[in-house]
């Protein structure tokens, strides 16, 4: 018997800016790093147009939980992969902060 085949509501898509500001603050490699990691079964990872937040950039959005990191490099995909997308934690210093406010009183 076959698998069942995932279903688009059963996905994750982590979209990666590769719109004109991104891109010059290194969102081509950010993107290449996403794809290279050892990624959940039920997450892709695709390029997009601009994401409306060039002063972050490179930004990447998941949907549809729409968790939005921003500031990004290459050298931060490891950790999204694994904390966020694999084990469920978002990388709280790599969040958005205008999407995702949150108060620290430690
Ligand atoms: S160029 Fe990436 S968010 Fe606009």
């Amino acid at each position: 018997m076959n698998a069942p085949q995932k279903q688009p509501a059963d996905l994750r898509t982590v979209l990666v800016c590769q719109n004109c500001t991104c891109l010059a603050r290194g969102g081509e490699k950010l993107l290449q790093a996403l794809q290279a990691a050892d990624l959940p079964d039920d997450v892709e990872i695709v390029a997009s147009d601009c994401l409306g937040q060039c002063n972050m950039a490179p930004n990447a959005r998941i949907i549809p939980e729409e968790t939005w990191y921003c500031r990004l490099s290459p050298e931060d995909a490891p950790r999204i992969v694994r904390e966020h997308l694999q084990e469920g934690k978002p990388v709280k210093d790599k969040l958005h902060p205008r999407i995702h406010s949150y108060y620290s009183f430690l």
